[in-house]
């Protein structure tokens, strides 16, 4: 009877699995804060993507490690760069998947910041070129989807601009429009080896009591011609979640289950002080019942498993 009164249903297809990416051939290396992920070279990304599409997983969204890392993070907007080489190696060898590409410069500048830093703080317009730069980059490379985490003001407009120009017209944006300045990325900083080498990110991040402002975020990356948006972390900012639903029925919405939200289940689970598998189920089960339409989840393999 439960079966048949359920109001919400999760399924592998709203599942989206953030993957990072690094330099070299073979390269498994555990992430210890995120068991069991892992950084992986590229052959073993497309590895991983032939299990994930055969486990009825929608795509994936990657991030780059890499070795080197700049003042204007130059590896952000490479053709050969590391996001730009899996994309095309995953497009080319399981074609049936997408691939989210995050538009960030966090991973790729030598200070950690998500921008050109200019007398301490990060300058919002000279790093919407390096946004725009890398997002047509990503696109050239077959990208599906384009998503910038940065929150500088501007940036859908401004990659919008860039893509229809460079030719890329059909490639949508799913915009990171509400995302907070959250301690729950703390383990996503190791992972992508992005923690900021001073201060903080809250001159672009949005303040945590701040809802009427994630609705006005929202608004404006709408009206700069976002395709679909996210609000970031989930798990804490379900409330969040179901106003933008209501607000903006017509749009596809993301949540992303963050790092954090994702070490503290696992964490307790290893210790035997929670149940993994419903852990799992119920909090990816109340972001879709606050109103996301799809999920990303460091969860999507083993809860793709459990549904399969
Ligand atoms: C920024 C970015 C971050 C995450 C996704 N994109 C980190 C940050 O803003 O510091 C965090 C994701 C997670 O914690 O899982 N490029």
């Amino acid at each position: 009877m439960r079966r048949l009164v359920r109001e919400t249903r999760l399924d592998p297809a709203n599942f989206i699995l953030p993957l990072f990416i690094v330099a070299g051939e073979g390269v498994r290396r555990p992430i210890g804060s995120m068991p069991p992920q892992c950084q992986i070279s590229v052959d073993v990304a497309v590895e991983e993507c032939r299990e994930i599409l055969a486990l009825g997983i929608s795509g994936v969204m990657l991030f780059g490690v890499p070795e080197e890392k700049d003042e204007d993070a130059t590896g952000a907007y490479d053709d050969n760069g590391l996001v730009q080489q899996a994309t095309r190696a995953i497009k080319r060898e399981v074609p049936g998947l997408l691939v989210v590409t995050d538009v960030c410069n966090c991973e790729y500048t030598s200070h950690g910041h998500c921008g050109k830093i200019i007398d301490g703080d990060v300058d919002n317009d000279i790093t919407l070129g390096w946004l725009t730069r890398s997002a047509v980059s990503h696109a050239k490379a077959g990208a599906d989807i384009v998503a910038p985490s940065d929150m500088m003001d501007g940036r859908v407009a401004a990659i919008r601009a860039g893509l229809d120009a460079g030719g890329f017209s059909k490639v949508p944006i799913l915009s990171y429009a509400a995302k907070f300045a959250s301690v729950f990325y703390g383990p996503f900083r190791e992972a992508a080896d992005s923690t900021p080498q001073f201060g903080d990110r809250r001159s672009y991040q949005m303040e945590p009591g701040n809802a009427r402002e994630a609705m006005k975020e929202i608004a404006l990356d709408l009206e700069e011609g976002a395709d679909m948006i996210m609000v970031k972390p989930a798990g804490p900012y379900l409330d969040l979640i179901r106003q933008a639903r209501d607000r903006f029925t017509d749009v596809p919405m993301a949540g992303y289950q963050v790092s954090g939200e994702y070490s503290m289940i696992m964490a307790a689970a290893e210790r035997g002080w929670i149940d993994h598998d419903r852990a799992m189920m119920e909090s990816l089960t109340s972001i879709k019942r606050a109103g996301a339409d799809f999920v990303l989840t460091y969860f999507a393999k083993p809860a793709a498993r459990m549904l399969g």
